[in-house]
């Protein structure tokens, strides 16, 4: 104890060497001409100024500096009005999917653990209201429009984001100037930072004639269902959101097992040439059911069979639009092979219906949504040719590798489990998408005429 007081004592001696017969006292720094004696030594003032000069230097920059970082943060924000915007990732270099998981997990950690914590926080849409703000991936598409529509209708708050790869302005036109609806040009393989309650993921180019003109579509394709639903998926986990994929009757193959059922694995051709948009699906459920075991993403999974209705692209391949763009254009209906391999067609509101009850309902699935109602091919042609032209003809060309020869889908899990079933039979459904058709194709026509 006696060392160390020595030592302090004689420390304390050091700084004020001022006289040994003045004891060290505050109190004497009050006197004006000490004070400024006391500074004037050892270059204090120096050092007080230059102290001053750093604290206020930092304090007017400190503003500057929150705006730049928050900028940086809203890098991916998207700012929509009710008009499509384009979005920019000015670190394209990157994978997309290197990129979410900078970005998102620098968001993750901010904060006090709580995902919402870190200034991108859920904006309530409206307090005490059952509201719901709902993204739809590849909403200018066909299924995508309307199922936008019936949200709307509803009374949701609804973004779409499409690359109108094979979707069209034209599918949500009637919305624009709605203030419920936003439209962003984006395409899914590059992530995007949303907040939504619930993520209806559809955008897949799934028309089979993309395929034939350019067999590179069909990795985009793939692409598209393996990368956009990563990311979409990522976005579901970050913000909370429940996720539904639109899947597919393909990932049943060319199935041997009649009607298919859920829990049938599929006969699918791994190396075939659509083989990327049936393996891409199924890459696609095993993702979502990947992002629900491990990271607890609510997820539903759709596995649509044909469809048909207005705003189908005119000449996409598939058969509906087929034959009834050829019977309307007085061409002979085309029919690959021999005619007798069945599908079964649902109309797209039964559709729309049953993507709604999934998403609502507290079943993951996989739900097959189709129409029992089985009709060979050459008997689609028939009900096409009752409906627009009773003269029509038909064409036999050869089939096309990997043509499922049966596809009826068993719906006793949607109707046990979603209380849906579908209402719209193929006569009534039909001449519904024929006025649709009848009005594009006239309108395509005129043009032509300018
Ligand atoms: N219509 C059917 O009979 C049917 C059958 C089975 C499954 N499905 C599935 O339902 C979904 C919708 O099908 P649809 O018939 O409306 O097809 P569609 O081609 O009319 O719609 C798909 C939409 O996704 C968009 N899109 C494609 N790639 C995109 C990308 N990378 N980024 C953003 N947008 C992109 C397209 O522009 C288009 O608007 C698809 O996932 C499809 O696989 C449809």
């Amino acid at each position: 104890m006696k060392q160390l007081h020595k030592q302090s004592s004689s420390r304390r001696d050091e700084e004020m060497p001022i006289s040994n017969s003045t004891p060290y006292s505050p109190k004497s720094l009050k006197h004006p001409s000490r004070s400024l004696t006391y500074l004037l030594k050892e270059q204090r003032l120096v050092f007080i100024l230059v102290g001053i000069l750093i604290g206020s230097t930092f304090f007017i920059l400190q503003p500057s500096l929150s705006l730049l970082s928050s900028a940086a943060d809203s890098r991916p924000h998207i700012v929509t009005e009710n008009r499509e915007s384009v979005v920019n990732y000015p670190d394209h270099e990157e994978s997309g999917h290197d990129y979410e998981n900078r970005h998102f997990a620098d968001l993750n950690t901010v904060g006090n653990g709580n995902r919402y914590s870190n200034g991108v926080g859920r904006v309530p849409v409206g307090i005490g209201s059952k509201r719901k703000r709902i993204v739809v991936t590849g909403g200018a598409g066909f299924v995508g429009s309307h199922l936008v529509d019936k949200l709307i209708a509803r009374g949701d708050d609804v973004i779409v984001i499409d690359n109108f790869f094979t979707g069209r302005k034209e599918n949500v036109v009637h919305l624009f100037g709605n203030p419920r609806f936003e439209l962003i040009r984006h395409d899914v393989v590059e992530p995007i930072l949303l907040e939504v309650d619930q993520i209806y993921h559809l955008a897949c180019p799934a028309s089979p004639v993309y395929y034939k003109y350019n067999p590179r579509s069909l990795i985009y394709d793939y692409k598209t269902n393996v990368m956009g639903t990563l990311n979409m998926l990522g976005l579901a986990k970050r913000i909370g959101a429940r996720f539904l994929l639109t899947s597919t009757s393909e990932v049943y193959g060319d199935p041997l097992e009649h009607p298919q059922k859920e829990t049938y694995w599929g006969h699918v051709n791994p190396i075939g040439v659509r083989s990327c948009y049936d393996e891409g699906k199924r890459t696609a459920e095993t993702l979502t059911m990947d992002y629900h075991r491990g990271d607890g993403v609510e997820v539903r999974i759709a596995r649509i069979f044909n469809t048909y209705g207005p705003r189908m692209c005119i000449d996409d391949g598939r058969v509906v639009s087929n034959f009834v763009a050829q019977a309307i254009r007085r061409q002979p209906m085309t029919v690959y092979g021999d005619g007798k391999q069945t599908r079964s067609f649902q109309y797209v509101s039964d559709l729309v219906d049953g993507l709604v009850a999934l998403m609502e309902g507290e079943h993951i699935g996989p739900f097959n949504l189709g129409n029992p109602g089985e009709f060979t091919m050459l008997e689609l042609a028939e009900v096409v040719k009752e409906t627009i032209d009773p003269s029509a003809t038909i064409e036999f060309k050869p089939n096309t590798a990997d043509d499922p020869h049966k596809r009826k889908p068993d719906i006793s899990k949607a109707k046990e489990f979603l209380n849906w079933e579908p209402k719209v039979s193929l006569r009534e459904g039909l001449p519904r998408m024929v006025n649709d058709f009848r009005n594009r194709i006239l309108n395509e026509d005129e043009g032509k005429g300018n």
